[in-house]
């Protein structure tokens, strides 16, 4: 267990070859084994990206974090410079200098100005403190910075404008809402979310999350376990190891440069080299291994490849395996639901292995429509219609 939750494994293979199942048997198994071993004591700590909002139901025991009901809460003031800048300039490939030093300037008056209703020390603040600002501070400070003439204010505007669609959009309310500048320092509230006591896995739905914010989302979870990590005493690491899970890793850590995955390259990538020492392991899981960040995919020390039938996918996976191993990889396409190859420091000896079967109750919420049953069913009526409409326009569930 140790080899396989701490030096991060990888999870590969085709659509529908069972890597949520075996995602979901790894889990079972590790809250499981409290009770197998007989163990007083027992609470692992494990952190769900969840994008399709499919394993709550496999998780009698979990905390839902999601963004339809309010109880994901991952203000803006969370996150760090770039992250902010990749929020608000958006998902363009290059970002101008001169935009990116307007909000760090106006970043670290706001920052400045939390510290002060907060008490803190204003002068040890940097534009990367997590310290609660208020929004309008942070607009006042853009503001303020305008140079005279109009026609140069276009980039000042430009980050004006996407602040306020930003703040606007109802599915982005986790993020946006502001910070009521009250007296108590809302941090730890925002930690206890993650990593408290009581119930596990905690699952982060991100499903209703739009694609430009799914990045930076990812991107402050993951950065926000690590730093946790980095700040602990090593005495309370050691009592404290966490497991993130990213499913679909290829949506968080592609191969590709692009500017609104950036910030989530970085977070997950420095835990997947780094995360070792501070006791913070990874589980990738991905149907596109070909389209994971090499640096990432390569970090991992075990892994578990179900089929693949791929080509280039399958070559990729190869070409990461130990040099002994690559042979293994003539049988990927040839394997069965739930059948896998199993190689790497936490396999005793590179095993073609069978995940255990679990029930309904414990499968991640399949996402197969049944055209046979949905077809005898009555099509969709005008209320209900109507109630899709009207979800859809306020872009709420
Ligand atoms: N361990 C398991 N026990 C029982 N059934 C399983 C198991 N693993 C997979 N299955 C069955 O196979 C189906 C597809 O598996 P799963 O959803 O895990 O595929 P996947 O590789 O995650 O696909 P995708 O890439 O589309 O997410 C499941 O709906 C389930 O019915
Ligand atoms: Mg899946």
């Amino acid at each position: 267990m140790n080899e396989l939750l701490g030096k991060h494994t990888a999870i590969l293979g085709s659509t529908g070859a069972g890597k949520s199942g075996t995602v979901a048997a790894v889990l079972h198994s590790l809250l499981e084994r409290g009770t197998e071993a007989g163990l007083a004591n027992w609470k692992p700590r494990i952190v769900v990206l969840d994008p399709h909002n499919e394993y709550s139901v496999a998780f009698p025991g979990h905390k839902k974090l999601s963004t339809d009901d309010g109880s994901l809460v991952l203000p803006y003031w969370l996150l760090n410079f770039s992250e902010t800048v990749a929020l608000v300039i958006g998902k363009t490939e290059f970002v101008a200098t001169s935009q990116a030093n307007i909000v760090k300037v106006a970043l670290l008056k706001a920052r400045v100005e939390g510290a002060k209703a907060l008490g803190l020390t204003p002068a040890k603040i940097t534009v990367d403190s997590p310290v609660p600002y208020k929004l309008s501070t942070f607009i006042a400070a853009v503001e303020a910075d305008k140079p005279p003439q109009a026609s140069k204010q276009d980039s000042h505007n430009s980050i004006l404008e996407k602040l306020d669609v930003l703040v606007r959009d109802a599915r982005v309310a986790f993020m946006m809402n502001e910070w009521n500048g009250a007296a108590q320092d809302p941090f730890s509230a925002i930690l206890l979310q993650l990593v408290s006591d009581g119930a596990q896995p905690r699952i982060v739905d991100l499903s209703g999350v739009p694609n430009e914010v799914a990045g930076v989302s990812s991107a402050v979870i993951a950065r926000t376990l690590f730093n946790l990590k980095v700040w602990q005493t090593a005495d309370e690491r050691q009592n404290d190891p966490v497991l993130l899970v990213c499913e679909e890793a290829h949506r968080y850590v592609p191969n590709r440069g692009e500017a609104q995955y950036e910030a989530a390259q970085e977070a997950i990538r420095r835990i997947a080299k780094e995360g070792r020492k501070y006791g913070i392991g990874l589980l990738l899981v991905s149907q596109r291994p070909s389209e994971v960040e090499a640096t990432v995919l390569s970090q991992c020390n075990s892994w578990i490849i179900l089929r693949i039938t791929n080509d280039a996918d399958r070559e990729h996976v190869r070409a990461i395996l130990p040099d002994s191993m690559a042979g293994l990889t003539k049988m990927l396409s040839g394997l069965r639901r739930q059948e896998a190859i199993f190689v790497g420091q936490a396999a005793v000896l590179p095993s073609r292995i069978l995940i255990r079967s679990l029930t309904p109750e414990q499968l991640p919420r399949s996402n197969d429509i049944d055209f046979d049953k949905g077809w005898q069913a009555a099509a969709l009526n005008d209320a209900q219609l109507s109630a899709i409409a009207s979800k859809w326009r306020y872009q709420t569930k």
